[in-house]
């Protein structure tokens, strides 16, 4: 007999918002991420608008991307962005030192980037090179990019096609700066964050804010060291109208991914996994909240009001690549949608500090959103679960306490079942419930304190198997199906879950 889940929907205490950036996405020059996945040129017999391809942003428009991080990942701090503006035929044939020193054309640069985000609708955050790049080279990049038209970057800009400035809201300044971004250690970093922070900016439109280069997983020292070193400006006074009382970084950020193996050179199989490989994968996406938990804590202490957000600018399930596939391709399984259902719920249950994440990688890479086969393209059912929790982008997060029996299998031990919820500008109170038990269904009782919803329904991703996957050519099985037997009265709610599932739960 399933063990039952209770829940307590505190819908009378109203948290955070949650921060539409929290559904970001993440795109490197790396594998077909780039080439064939959005850029195909505008000579390609695959439908597109400038080069770009259109299926693919009829997905992501669907799915809401607010935004997207560009152009890495480790290639930021080789990339010079000067390779990647003017005439086609001119720019730099370069090879990606990062990756497997395959060609890069140049033909998707800073133009093609933010024509692809108008596309969408999303917001740029781009990474500047501060691993074998200079603050000069960063700062023209940001006049390039930000000055507004009649001055001589924003000339330069017209000529190559764009007369008006953009905004950029979001910059990286640098990455993985302890590993491919540069070998520093924390202070050497720091040191650099602040004097790079003291020329970015944006020249006109919405501020630049800042994100800088935080830990790699459970590296709390790396944070104390950010947060001790490089939080604020000098704090003596200073005549200068720039040195202010805000903190100098908008955001911290935070990268983590999810194996099914023992570590980084032992990630475990991407497909035909058994149960310990679900379970292994699931217990370490379980993670994600105690490492938000822990970095917070240490942020608490130097910033009680969080003002830094914690950016979790890269997540994501990566496991090993079946032979042939192309860089850090992977097939998209059922796991990956508990994965990505399990740690949006955990994004947003600490949307108090977390006001940003964006997954690896959108598109062919890593745990993506879609993947592209020449002219076809599926989405995959990880792009499922963004859809079904789009409706919690900008809503206001409402606090769920949660009482679950454990899911245990061998020495993986984890709470079974996973819940967040907002409530939208409409008042409609959305509930999204994983059950991360691989063949046990979860009875689960809702008391929804303080709302005065009537009807409840619920839509419901699963599929037959743990490693079920989407494959070319053939039906979805992945598409959310509505859930019957959902009831609600007296501000009570029932339903149950499926087994190995992410469902979300509407109450108007
Ligand atoms: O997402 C793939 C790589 O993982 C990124 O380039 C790097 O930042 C991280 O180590």
């Amino acid at each position: 007999q399933p063990a039952p889940t209770t829940l307590l929907v505190h819908a009378d205490r109203p948290g955070p918002r949650i921060a539409p950036e929290i559904y970001g996405q993440f795109v490197e020059h790396l594998g077909r991420g780039v080439y064939e996945g959005i850029w195909v040129g505008e000579d390609s017999a695959i439908p597109n608008t400038r080069g770009i391809r259109r299926d693919v942003v009829a997905a992501l428009k669907q799915v809401k991307v607010p935004v997207i991080r560009w152009p890495g990942g480790c290639f930021a701090d080789s990339y010079h962005w000067r390779n990647g503006i003017g005439p086609a035929a001119k720019r730099a044939q370069e090879i990606n030192a990062s990756w497997g020193g395959k060609p890069d054309t140049n033909a998707f640069g800073t133009h093609e980037f933010m024509d692809f985000l108008g596309q969408i609708g999303a917001s740029p955050f781009v990474s500047v090179n501060v691993g074998s790049g200079s603050v000069q080279e960063a700062d023209d990049w940001m006049r390039y990019m930000t000055a507004p038209a009649d001055s001589d970057p924003g000339r330069a800009r017209a000529a190559n096609g764009h007369a008006a400035p953009w905004a950029v809201p979001f910059v990286g300044v640098g990455n993985e700066t302890w590993g491919c971004g540069g070998n520093m250690t924390a202070d050497t970093y720091a040191a650099s964050f602040r004097h790079y922070a003291a020329f970015l900016r944006s020249y006109s439109g919405p501020r630049a804010n800042l994100v800088a280069v935080g830990a790699d997983t459970d590296d709390y020292a790396w944070t104390e060291t950010m947060m001790a070193k490089a939080m604020k400006w000098r704090p003596d006074p200073s005549p200068l109208a720039l040195v202010s009382d805000a903190p100098l970084m908008w955001g911290l950020s935070l990268h983590f991914y999810t194996f099914a193996g023992n570590d980084w050179h032992d990630k475990g199989r991407n497909v035909g996994f058994d149960r310990t490989g679900w379970a292994k994968a699931l217990g370490r996406a379980t993670l994600t909240d105690e490492l938000i938990a822990r970095h917070s804590a240490i942020m608490d202490r130097y910033d009680p009001d969080k003002k830094v957000a914690l950016a979790v600018d890269e997540w994501g399930a990566w496991f090993a690549s079946e032979k042939g596939a192309s860089a850090l391709y992977l097939e998209s399984t059922l796991r990956d949608a508990v994965i990505a259902g399990l740690s949006l719920n955990i994004f947003n249950r600490h949307a108090d500090r977390v006001r940003m994440a964006n997954l690896a990688q959108m598109v062919n890479v890593i745990q993506s959103l879609v993947l592209t086969r020449g002219a076809e393209m599926v989405v995959t059912p990880t792009w499922h679960v963004f859809d079904l929790y789009k409706v919690h982008q900008g809503a206001t997060q409402i606090p769920v306490d949660v009482g679950t029996p454990d899911y245990v299998e061998g020495a993986s031990r984890m709470p079974q079942v996973s819940v967040s919820a907002s409530r939208d500008a409409g008042g409609v109170l959305h509930l999204s419930i994983v059950n991360l038990h691989p063949d046990q269904p979860a009875p689960v009782t809702a008391i929804l304190a303080g709302t005065t919803g009537r009807t409840a329904t619920a839509e419901t991703l699963t599929a037959g198997r743990i490693d079920t996957r989407i494959e070319f050519g053939k039906a979805d099985p992945f598409v959310p199906v509505r859930l019957d037997d959902v009831r609600l009265a007296d501000r009570q709610l029932s339903l149950t879950v499926p087994a190995r599932s992410v469902t979300m739960v509407t109450v108007r």
